[in-house]
C-alpha cells in the first residue's frame, strides 16, 4: 500500500487494522472516481479565483486530473488496495505527476466533502436515469394500451374473476405507476441536486471559498449552508434516493407477478418473447420466466441497503467512518435495480397476449355487478339489484347475452374502462418528459 496521505511519520498504523477499516471501500470507488476528479478540477478551479493557487499551479493541477480521468477510463490507471481510497490515489498520482504543485490539491478540503461531493453526483446521475426509465416503462405501457383498449380480458380482484377488464386498462394502470414513480425521482433528485463541498470536514475553514461558483460548475442547484447538516446529510439522502428506487422496484415487481401469473397454463393469457425466456437443464418443454422472477426480487435488494442504511445512521452529528458503509448497499441497489428496470420498456412492448383465451375467461356471472346498477338505476334499491342479479346469475336469462364490449362501453366516467384516460396520461408523460430533458443530467 502506499503511504497513508494523513501520514504524520509516526509508527505505522497495523496492516490488519488498515486491511479491516479499507474493507471493499478502495473497489467501491472505482464507480465514483470519475466523480471525484470533476470535483477536484472544479475545486481547484475555486481555488484559483480566491488567489490561493496561481492560475498557472490551477492549469497544471486541471491538466493533471484530466489525465487521471482519462487514464482510469481507459484502463491504464487501476485504482486497486494500493491506495487506501479513491481520494488518496488522486491526490497520490498528482503528486508524482506533478511534484510540489501536486500536493496543494487538498487544500480547503477534506476527504469528509470530497466523498459527499463525488456520491452526490453520482446519485443525481443515477436518479436521472431513473426518472428516464420510469418514463420510458410508462410510455411503452401507454403504447401498448392504446393498441390494446379495446381488448377484453377478465378484471381480477382476489385474483377470483370480478367484471370484464381489458388489456388497454392492464396497461394503463401500469402507465400511471411508472408515471408517480418518475415524478418521485424527479423530487429525490430535487433534493440531492445541492452542493456540499467546501464544507471540508463539516466544520468550514478558513478561507474564503467560492462554494457557489464550484456548485455551479459542477451543475448543483445550490450550496448546503450548514457545514455540520452537509455531513449529517450523508446517507440520509441517499435512503431519499433508495426510497425513490424502491417505489419503482414495487411496481416492476407487480408487473412481473402478473406476467409470471399469466403466462401459466392455467392462464394462458401471456407468452413472453422467446428472447426473455429460458429452459430446463432437464426438462426440454420448459420455457421458464426467469426474468420476471428475477425482477420481482428488486425490492428485496432495495430494501436489504435501505435497511442497511437505516441502520448505519444511528450516529451522532459529524463525520463518522461508519457512513463508508453505506456506499456498498447503495452502489449495489442502484445497479441491480436500474438494469433491471432497463429491461421493462422491451419486454412491455414485446410480450404477446392471447386475446381469445382472454375473452373465454370471461364469463356471464361477471356482468352481475353491471346488471345490479341497472336495476338501481331504474329505481330498485341497490341492495335488492344485487339479489336480483345474484338470482339471475344462476338462471338462463339476463346475464348470457351480453358482450364485454357493451360492458367496457358503458363505463365511461374519466379512466373508466370505455374512456381509459389515454389522453391524460399520455399529457402527464409529456410534460415529466420536458422536466427531464430540462435537467442538468450531470
Ligand atoms: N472512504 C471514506 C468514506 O467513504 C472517505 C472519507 C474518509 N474520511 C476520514 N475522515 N477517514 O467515508
Amino acid at each position: 500500500m502506499t503511504r497513508p496521505i494523513w501520514d504524520k511519520g509516526g509508527a505505522a498504523a497495523d496492516e490488519a487494522m488498515q486491511r479491516f477499516c479499507a474493507a471493499d471501500d478502495v473497489a467501491l470507488d472505482r464507480e465514483l472516481f470519475a466523480y471525484d476528479v470533476r470535483a477536484s478540477m472544479a475545486h481547484v478551479g475555486g481555488l484559483a479565483r480566491i488567489g490561493v493557487l496561481t492560475e498557472g499551479e490551477a492549469a497544471s493541477l486541471v491538466e493533471g486530473l484530466a489525465r487521471i480521468g482519462e487514464d482510469f477510463a481507459a484502463g491504464r490507471f487501476v485504482l486497486d488496495a494500493r491506495f487506501e481510497d479513491g481520494h488518496s490515489a488522486i491526490e497520490h498520482l498528482l503528486a508524482e505527476q506533478l511534484g510540489e504543485v501536486g500536493r496543494k490539491v487538498h487544500t480547503g478540503r477534506s476527504r469528509n466533502d470530497q466523498v459527499l461531493v463525488a456520491a452526490r453526483l453520482w446519485l443525481k446521475e443515477r436518479l436521472g436515469a431513473l426518472v428516464t426509465l420510469c418514463l420510458s416503462v410508462a410510455g411503452a405501457c401507454l403504447t401498448r394500451a392504446r393498441g390494446t383498449a379495446g381488448v377484453p380480458m377478465p378484471g381480477y380482484t382476489h385474483l377470483q374473476r370480478a367484471v370484464p377488464s381489458s388489456l388497454g386498462a392492464f396497461f394503463a394502470g401500469h402507465a400511471e405507476a411508472f408515471l408517480d414513480d418518475a415524478e418521485t425521482a424527479r423530487a429525490a433528485w430535487s433534493r440531492v441536486d445541492q452542493s456540499p463541498l467546501g464544507t471540508a470536514a463539516g466544520y468550514g475553514v478558513n478561507l474564503p471559498l467560492d462554494r457557489s461558483g464550484v456548485a455551479a460548475e459542477l451543475g448543483f442547484g445550490r450550496v448546503q449552508i450548514s457545514p455540520i447538516y452537509a455531513q449529517n446529510s450523508r446517507g440520509k439522502l441517499e435512503l431519499l434516493g433508495l426510497g425513490a428506487l424502491h417505489q419503482a422496484s414495487l411496481d416492476v415487481r407487480r408487473m412481473a407477478w402478473d406476467l409470471s401469473l399469466f403466462a401459466t397454463a392455467e392462464f394462458g393469457f401471456v407468452r413472453l418473447p422467446d428472447a426473455y425466456t429460458t429452459g430446463s437443464s432437464i426438462m426440454p418443454n420448459k420455457r421458464n420466466p426467469d426474468v420476471v422472477e428475477l425482477l420481482r426480487t428488486l425490492p428485496a435488494v432495495v430494501e436489504g441497503a435501505m435497511a442497511e442504511l437505516s441502520a448505519i445512521l444511528s450516529l451522532p452529528s459529524g463525520y463518522h467512518r461508519d457512513l463508508q458503509a453505506t456506499k456498498g448497499p447503495v452502489l449495489r441497489a442502484f445497479g441491480r435495480a436500474l438494469d433491471g428496470l432497463a429491461l421493462v420498456p422491451a419486454l412491455v412492448a414485446h410480450v404477446a397476449f392471447d386475446e381469445a383465451r382472454m375473452r373465454g375467461a370471461i364469463d356471464p356471472t361477471m356482468y352481475a355487478t353491471d346488471r345490479a346498477v341497472e336495476l338501481a338505476v331504474g329505481g330498485t334499491p341497490f341492495r335488492d339489484a344485487y339479489r336480483q342479479a345474484a338470482a339471475e346469475m344462476t338462471g338462463t336469462a339476463g346475464l348470457a347475452g351480453r358482450t364485454p364490449e357493451q360492458s367496457l362501453g358503458a363505463r365511461v366516467s374519466p379512466g373508466g374502462m370505455g374512456a381509459l384516460g389515454l389522453d391524460q396520461l399520455a399529457a402527464r408523460l409529456a410534460a415529466l418528459q420536458v422536466e427531464a430533458g430540462g435537467a442538468p443530467s450531470g
